[in-house]
C-alpha cells in the first residue's frame, strides 16, 4: 500500500484564509492594501509575448537585490516568497533526529517546512507581552538542535527583538542555523542583514510581500555566509522566480519614495489605531510591523463575526487568547474598523455617527 512519509501523517495543514468569498477590505493577511508602486505596473504592461515564453535568469535579479542590501550576490538567493525560503532553510538544516526550536506563538510555515523533513520540533512561548524569551531558547538548545526561528518583527504581536539577545542566540547555538524572519523590517528599520557572512550560522530572511506590496508575484530573499548559500543554492528549481518578479523587482526597489511614503502611513495609522482600540477599552501591544494584535477577550467571536458579515477579514489567533491580528490598511479603513467596533460594542447606535466621504467603504448593519 502507498504511504506518504511517517512526519507528514501529523504535518498541520496551513489554511489558507483567502477563499472566494466577496470581500470589501482584507486585514487578514498582512498584505498592502495600498498596492504596488505606479511604476511596477507600468513596467508589467510593458512585457510581451517573447518575455513570458523565456524563462528568466534568477541571477540578474540577485545583482539587483544586492545593491539594496549591501550583500555580495554570494551571500544571497532570491525565493518564490519568503515561504520558499523557509523550505530551503529546513531542508538544508533539518532531518530526522534533529530538533528545530519554534517560538510561539509563531508564522505557521515553520512547523509545516520543519515537520516535513522529519525534525522534532520544539516549541519555546514567548515571555510576557510577547517578549523575546532569550534564556529559555538558550536553555532549550540541545546537541541535536539544528534550526532555530527568530521573527523580527514578531507575527502575531509585533514586537521587536535587541540584536543583542539574536546574537546570544546565534553564540550560544554554534551548531543551529538560526533565521532571522525580517518580513517585516521596513516597518521596524533595524536588521540582522549586516551581520550576515560573519557569523556563519545567521540567516536573514526578507519579503517583498508586504511593503512592497508585491504578495502575488511571489519573490524574497534569502541570505547567509556565502559557502552556506552555495549548497542551499542546490534545492530551489532554477527558475523558482517568475518572470513578472525579475521583472517588477527593479522597479520596485527604484522607487524609494513609494514604499517609504506608505511605511509613514502605515505608522502614523498605526498609532492612531492602537489609541483607538485603548479607548474602546482593548488590550494592544506596540507593534513595529504593518499589523496589531488585539485582545478582545470574550468579546472575540462576536467581533469576528459581524467584520466577516460586513465583508471585512481580520486574522483570528487562537493561539493568541481572546486575540485578532489586524493588518493595518490606510487610514480611512481603519476609521471604518473602528466604527464598526464602536457599532458592535453598542457604543454607536445602528445608524453610524458621521456621513461617510464618497470613497468610504462603510461597515452597514
Ligand atoms: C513572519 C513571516 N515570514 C514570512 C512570510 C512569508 O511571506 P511571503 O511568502 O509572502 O514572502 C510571512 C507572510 O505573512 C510572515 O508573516
Amino acid at each position: 500500500m502507498l504511504k506518504p512519509r511517517k512526519c507528514l501523517l501529523t504535518l498541520p495543514e496551513y489554511r489558507t484564509p483567502v477563499n472566494d468569498m466577496p470581500l470589501e477590505l482584507r486585514l487578514d493577511l498582512n498584505e498592502s492594501t495600498t498596492g504596488c508602486s505606479p511604476r511596477v505596473l507600468e513596467k508589467i504592461k510593458t512585457m510581451d509575448a517573447q518575455k513570458l515564453a523565456l524563462y528568466a535568469p534568477r541571477d540578474a535579479g540577485e545583482q539587483v537585490v544586492s545593491a539594496i542590501l549591501g550583500r555580495p550576490p554570494a551571500q544571497l538567493l532570491l525565493t518564490n516568497g519568503g515561504d520558499e525560503a523557509i523550505d530551503i532553510f529546513c531542508r538544508g538544516y533539518l532531518e530526522p533526529d534533529t530538533e528545530a526550536i519554534i517560538i510561539t506563538p509563531a508564522f505557521s510555515m515553520y512547523e509545516i517546512f520543519a515537520q516535513a523533513t522529519g525534525a522534532k520540533i520544539v516549541t519555546v512561548p514567548m515571555g510576557p507581552d510577547y517578549t523575546f524569551p532569550v534564556d529559555e531558547v538558550i536553555a532549550a538548545v540541545t546537541p541535536a538542535t539544528r534550526a532555530i526561528f527568530i521573527t523580527n518583527p514578531h507575527n502575531p504581536s509585533g514586537s521587536a527583538t535587541q540584536a543583542a539577545n539574536i546574537m546570544k542566540v546565534l553564540n550560544a547555538a554554534p551548531d543551529a542555523a538560526v533565521l532571522v524572519d525580517e518580513a517585516y523590517y521596513d516597518f521596524y528599520g533595524q536588521t540582522m542583514m549586516d551581520t550576515v557572512g560573519k557569523l556563519p550560522n545567521l540567516f536573514v530572511l526578507r519579503t517583498f510581500s508586504k511593503a512592497y506590496g508585491l504578495a502575488g508575484v511571489r519573490i524574497g530573499v534569502l541570505a547567509g555566509q556565502a559557502n552556506h548559500m552555495a549548497v542551499l543554492r542546490r534545492m530551489p528549481s532554477p527558475f523558482n522566480v517568475n518572470t513578472f518578479a525579475l521583472e517588477c523587482l527593479q522597479t520596485a526597489l527604484s522607487d524609494r519614495k513609494f514604499v517609504s511614503d506608505y511605511v509613514a502611513q502605515v505608522r502614523e495609522t498605526r498609532e492612531w489605531f492602537s489609541k483607538q482600540i485603548e479607548e474602546l477599552g482593548f488590550k494592544t501591544w506596540p507593534s513595529f510591523a504593518n499589523f496589531a494584535l488585539v485582545d478582545f477577550g470574550e468579546h472575540k467571536t462576536k467581533v469576528m463575526e459581524q467584520m466577516t458579515e460586513w465583508g471585512i477579514a481580520l486574522r483570528d489567533r487562537p493561539d493568541c487568547q481572546g486575540c485578532v491580528r489586524i493588518t493595518i490598511g490606510r487610514q480611512k479603513e481603519m476609521e471604518v474598523v473602528v466604527m464598526g467596533l464602536k457599532q458592535i460594542m453598542g457604543k454607536l447606535s445602528a445608524k453610524p455617527e458621521a456621513e461617510p466621504e464618497p470613497d468610504q467603504e462603510q461597515p452597514a448593519p
